[in-house]
């Protein structure tokens, strides 16, 4: 356990998780969990950076725990936990707040996307300095690796600035964490508009699959996934929305891209659409079974997040210390 490298990664309770946070980022911590001493976390603190209604807050934060445990998180393995039970999470998040810039953070494009919908005396500083947040859940576990989707990655970077950036001010403090990024899926669609990325705060339902879609809404949505007049299953930049279909299929299966469009040569679309429909329902129904299972017993979620916030605290109490001491806080005990 000692030796093992440190993964720490999170996803916001913003909505139900989608296919895309699925094939993206959870079905990779699965992977890397038994390799790995890791912490899995779900960010409530940062799903309040944009309004939200606080039942659905709380329904949304139990749902995503039982979608990690569901997809194959194994709570006995790794530790399990919900941000704001730590709260190491926003006293480190202070602490960089002070050694990060108003520059690099306005450079943000999440930032820069989120914020150009709403006018600029209604944007929450909270959505400025959210990446700093993120830092924090990371550099708090000392993580080397971080596993994420590609669009991720300016997070992970800035993550890494403000650590090195610490480090230089105050002598060596923190891990400066690596990305973890699978070459394909790391960036599944969305099915409507496939030059975007599929996303649960996308305002057609269409565009996204989450979870706990029924094999019928899923039948449905890929039937009416957006692809293009060729007619013909490639796997190429010209074609996205059959590109995005194919790559869902591989990360599904394993089968490579080229296997899959040798698969449906002379076939139209509406078979390959109707196949990678059942391809995900067969995916997702063993996930459902188990997530509902979970719902119907939230005393055993309770278990396991209480219990993750407990191991999770320790380890991140001792960075927390590390860093109040460098920068010149005076310790209570
Ligand atoms: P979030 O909640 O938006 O997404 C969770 C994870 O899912 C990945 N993802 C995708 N991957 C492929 N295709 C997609 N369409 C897609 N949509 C989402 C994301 O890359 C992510 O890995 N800021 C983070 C949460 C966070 C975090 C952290 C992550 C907070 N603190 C510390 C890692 C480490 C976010 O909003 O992810």
């Amino acid at each position: 356990m000692e030796n093992k490298k440190v993964i720490f990664s999170g996803m916001q309770p913003s909505g139900s998780l989608t296919l895309g946070n699925y094939l993206g980022a959870l079905k990779n911590w699965v992977k890397l969990q038994s390799e790995y001493d890791c912490y899995y976390c779900v960010v409530d603190m940062h799903a309040i950076t944009v309004p939200k209604e606080p039942k659905d807050l709380r329904k949304n934060t139990l749902e995503v725990l039982a979608n990690y445990i569901a997809a194959g998180i194994d709570p006995e393995q790794v530790t399990l936990f919900i941000q704001s039970h730590v709260s190491a999470h926003a006293e480190l998040s202070w602490v960089l707040n002070c050694f990060s810039y108003f520059g690099e953070l306005g450079r943000m494009t999440q930032f820069k996307d989120k914020s150009k919908k709403l006018d600029n005396n209604s944007i929450p500083a909270g959505l400025f300095t959210y990446p700093v947040l993120m830092a924090a859940d990371i550099l708090l576990y000392q993580a080397d690796l971080v596993p994420v989707g590609e669009d991720q990655r300016q997070h992970l970077e800035i993550t890494r600035d403000i650590a090195q950036r610490f480090n230089n001010r105050f002598s060596e403090t923190f891990k400066v964490p690596d990305p973890f990024i699978s070459k394909d899926g790391a960036k599944i669609m969305s099915l409507q508009d496939p030059t975007s990325k599929m996303s649960k705060s996308d305002s057609n339902e269409n565009a996204y699959i989450i979870l706990m879609d029924d094999a019928d809404t899923i039948r449905r949505k890929l039937k009416r996934a957006v692809t293009d007049s060729e007619g013909v299953v490639r796997y190429n930049d010209n074609q996205p929305g059959v590109k995005n279909l194919i790559n869902i299929y591989s990360k599904i299966t394993d089968k490579t891209t080229d296997e899959i469009a040798a698969l449906y040569e002379g076939k139209g679309y509406a078979q390959f659409k109707d196949d990678v429909a059942e391809v995900i329902i067969g995916e997702l129904k063993p996930i459902q079974e188990k997530i509902d299972y979970l719902l119907k017993n939230k005393d055993y979620l309770e278990k396991i997040y209480v219990h993750g916030a407990e191991k999770a605290e320790a380890a991140a109490r001792k960075t927390l210390r590390k860093v109040y001491k460098k920068v010149g806080f005076i310790p209570r005990y």
